[in-house]
């Protein structure tokens, strides 16, 4: 499929040949950048959970995005790099604290921090990885430092009320697909968003094309949120290296339960409601699973995320001044992160 740009240009939509090789070369870039960063060594129980975090994988998606975000504006991998990292650092310290709010056993296939050490490690470490995330933008000056920081910190706030929200109606029977889009938003998108668009900063771009590439990272993002809400019940736990069904067994809200309650029959409401409010257990994922299939909510998740792809499309070719190549780089990763399996 070919499409026109803002300024007319083509860009042909369907699968960029070289696209995986360099995302491939970009993703071996980051982690080795992440496997430089010096930690200290005391105290132990402060650094080495950090260690832990950030050396067994992730798929450095924001990272990523930010390096798309520079190159796309014709900027450089080394001078993206440090706001590549601070985005990476910030997601592991909400992953630290996340999964201390959904009692959360596995993350990458091994005991979240939490389990392993215990909650007040899990908090300090992630304050720790927080601040860090922070110095990664003291290698920037002048206007790109107040524009990064801006964006960071604009979307640091928002992550902390998407988490409230997702607290605050993590109980609800009830939940609108509006609210709960909202809050996967805030949470999620907006990150992923901001990637982008520090990327674009530190290649100097204008504000009209850094807004473009947010709202089509935040477009992403809802889909790429909506797919681990997916893959929690779908997904094969050795790749999604979370536990099966976690988000029936603790009760919380998805895009799943909220489809599944607005498109139900009376029967299968009250079915649904009946064993959210049953004791957790293999029991419970089991007949919510069945309930969710009987209700076709897969598919209506599938259905959504193409519809928000289609919307992030239209951001993305309206971005100005944007190198042709790697529009069509970032349109094939975007397609990617919802066919993903982890
Ligand atoms: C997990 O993010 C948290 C969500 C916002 C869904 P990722 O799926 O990007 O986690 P890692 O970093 O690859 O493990
Ligand atoms: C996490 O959402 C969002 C943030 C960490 C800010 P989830 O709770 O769905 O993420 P996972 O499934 O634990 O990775
Ligand atoms: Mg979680
Ligand atoms: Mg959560
Ligand atoms: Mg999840």
């Amino acid at each position: 499929m070919t499409l026109m740009t803002a300024n007319q240009t083509a860009i042909n939509m369907s699968v960029h040949p070289s696209s995986t090789d360099s995302i491939a070369v970009w993703q071996n870039t980051i982690n080795q950048a992440i496997a430089a960063i010096e930690w200290p060594t005391h105290p132990s129980h402060l650094y080495r959970p950090i260690q832990y975090t950030l050396e067994h994988g992730g798929k450095r998606l924001r990272p990523l995005l930010c390096l798309l975000g520079a190159d796309v504006m014709g900027g450089s991998v080394t001078e993206a790099m440090p706001a590549a990292l601070a985005t990476e650092l910030f997601h592991n310290f909400t992953l630290l604290h996340d999964d201390i709010m959904d009692g959360a056993p596995l993350r990458r296939g091994r005991p979240t921090v939490v389990a392993a050490h215990g909650a007040n490690s899990a908090i300090l470490s992630g304050d720790a990885l927080m601040i860090a995330a922070y110095a990664r933008l003291q290698a920037y000056d002048g206007i790109k430092l107040a524009q990064l920081f801006g964006v960071f910190n604009r979307t640091a706030d928002e992550v902390c009320t998407g988490q409230q929200y997702d607290m605050d109606i993590a109980d609800r029977d009830w939940v609108d697909t509006a609210e709960y889009m909202r809050m996967i938003r805030l949470k999620t998108a907006v990150l992923l968003g901001a990637a982008l668009q520090m990327g674009a900063i530190t290649a100097g771009a204008s504000a009209t094309a850094q807004q473009c590439l947010y709202e089509f990272g935040v477009c992403a993002g809802l889909a790429f949120q909506i797919q681990d809400d997916v893959l929690d019940v779908y997904g094969d736990p050795n790749s999604f290296g979370k536990k099966a069904g976690g988000d029936i067994d603790a009760g919380k809200n998805s895009y799943l339960r909220v489809r599944a309650m607005e498109v139900a029959d009376e029967a299968s409401r009250e079915a649904l409601l009946q064993w959210y409010s049953s004791p957790p257990g293999e029991l419970r994922v089991r007949e919510v699973k069945r309930l969710f299939d009987h209700l076709g909510v897969h598919q209506l998740a599938i259905g959504q995320m193409n519809a928000l792809l289609q919307e992030a499309k239209s951001s993305l070719i309206a971005t100005p001044d944007a190198s042709v190549d790697s529009l069509e780089r970032l349109w094939t990763f975007a397609q990617t992160l919802v066919k993903r399996d982890n």
